[in-house]
């Protein structure tokens, strides 16, 4: 990839910053017209699949002109280059390093030696300002999965840190490789364009700004996928939520979906309403009322004496989102009430580094766990869902709440921490706050 970069004079004007998805009066709000950047920069190092990835510099030069004049390597990228070529390309890397906070990577094995590079490069496509994602390895790397770890995981770093709403790549028709990766990575064909005489395909990744799914039938806003939701078994969260409350209880499940929770509740004597913003999921409801509505703005002007908020809503990477969903569940249970909150554990986050996996069976659904990328408190992952041959993927970003984290946003929404219970403690109890 970066077939025969061109590259551009250096005094590019950075692209202001504005909030995804938003564009200038009078403009669409067109991925590909604005490569949206923040002033965000991107990590300098992290590690992807056994190598160090440093922002590149003069240390590296040795390394990447090794990397430039195998034949075998540059076959499909326009060929070897002399020296003097890959220098330049260096020089202008670490120009963008400074003057716009991301960049390519040098890929560093055990040991020192450079064996390839991947990052980002700031473009022009066919007239368009474009952030190019590209990589290049040592032959003796290839078919280990690295280039798709290490695209997979800039990805996933570059939509933590809002790098830009749409990620372009250009790929010749030969070089089957890197359409694969491409592919795994979630990049959609665009169209044809000629880039410094040869036909290449680009290639485009948008990065929305919240979570999104795709899949066959409905997905939800926050990309949870109806049919799956539908088909998961009941777990044993409505025995754990049973067991704190009084029997004949009145429950609000906040976020019920097909009411994996609010149903056996129902069955159990309780008098339930789930809120949902999908009618999708809501319509799978039997025994439990339900409420189409967001959560952060509900006023149901009732209180129940009991309210759920599960499925991990309050690890919402936005502090502000969490805090109002944790306001709007505090408003809904009565002085004597309890909230029940459902969350990534600690442990889960602890676990979570890029390139993590882990599958699972529920029923008749199997799910994969993908980390892309790890920046401080977030993490951004997929989830493929398999289902009677069928799949869909939803990509979230989620924050790490440590136990003190967790009982400072409560008592923000003017509630106590009074335990957490569940395997790892993934619930918290929650009670309003005495008068000091
Ligand atoms: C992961 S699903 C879990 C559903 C259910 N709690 C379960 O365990 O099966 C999350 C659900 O929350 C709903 N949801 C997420 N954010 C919401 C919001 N702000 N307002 C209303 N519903 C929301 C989604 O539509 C989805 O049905």
């Amino acid at each position: 990839m970066f077939p025969s970069v061109r590259l551009r004079a250096h005094a590019t004007v950075r692209t202001r910053r504005r909030r995804p998805g938003t564009a200038p009066a009078g403009r669409s709000a067109s991925y590909a017209e604005f490569p949206v950047r923040s002033e965000a920069r991107m990590p300098e190092a992290f590690r992807v699949a056994g190598l160090a990835a440093t922002r590149v510099g003069p240390e590296h030069l040795d390394g990447l002109v090794g990397l430039d004049s195998d034949p075998q390597v540059m076959a499909s990228l326009g060929g070897p280059r002399p020296r003097e070529v890959t220098e330049a390309h260096l020089g202008y890397d670490m120009e963008q390093w400074e003057r716009e906070g991301f960049g390519m990577y040098a890929l560093v094995a055990e040991g020192g030696d450079v064996i390839g590079r991947a990052g980002f490069r700031s473009t022009v496509l066919a007239g368009v300002e474009e952030v190019e994602v590209g990589y290049s390895l040592l032959t003796g790397w290839w078919g280990r999965g690295i280039a798709t770890a290490a695209v997979d995981q800039i990805i996933g770093l570059a939509g933590l840190t809002e790098l830009a709403l749409s990620i372009a790549a250009t790929v010749g028709p030969a070089n089957r490789a890197s359409l694969r990766v491409l592919e795994k990575a979630g990049f959609v064909y665009e169209r044809q364009l000629v880039r410094a005489g040869e036909t290449m395909g680009l290639y485009r990744r948008v990065l929305p700004p919240g979570p999104w799914g795709e899949g066959p039938g409905v997905v939800t806003a926050d990309g949870c996928p109806v049919e799956v939701y539908a088909a998961l078994p009941a777990d044993g969260r409505a025995k754990l939520v049973d067991d704190r409350i009084r029997a004949g209880s009145s429950v609000l499940d906040l976020g019920c979906g097909t009411g994996r929770i609010a149903e056996p509740l129902a069955a159990l004597g309780h008098r339930v309403v789930g809120v949902d913003n999908s009618p999708e999921m809501l319509v799978h409801l039997r025994a439990a009322q339900p409420v189409k509505a967001d959560i952060a703005t509900l006023d149901l002007g009732d209180r129940f004496d009991a309210v759920i908020l599960a499925s991990n809503l309050v690890n919402h990477p936005d502090p502000a989102t969490r805090q109002a969903l944790l306001d709007v569940a505090a408003a809904h249970f009565t002085p004597s009430g309890v909230l029940l909150v459902e969350r990534q554990p600690p442990s889960w986050f602890e676990q979570c580094h890029a390139g993590h996996t882990n599958t699972a069976t529920i029923g008749e659904v199997t799910t994969i766990l993908n980390v892309h990328a790890r920046l401080g408190d977030l993490v951004s992952a997929t989830v493929t869902y398999g289902l009677r041959g069928r799949r869909w993927s939803q990509h979230f970003t989620t924050r790490w709440l440590t136990d003190d984290d967790l009982r400072r946003a409560l008592a923000d929404a003017g509630l106590d921490l009074q335990g957490l219970f569940g395997p790892d403690g993934t619930w918290a109890a929650a009670m309003h706050a005495r008068p000091r």
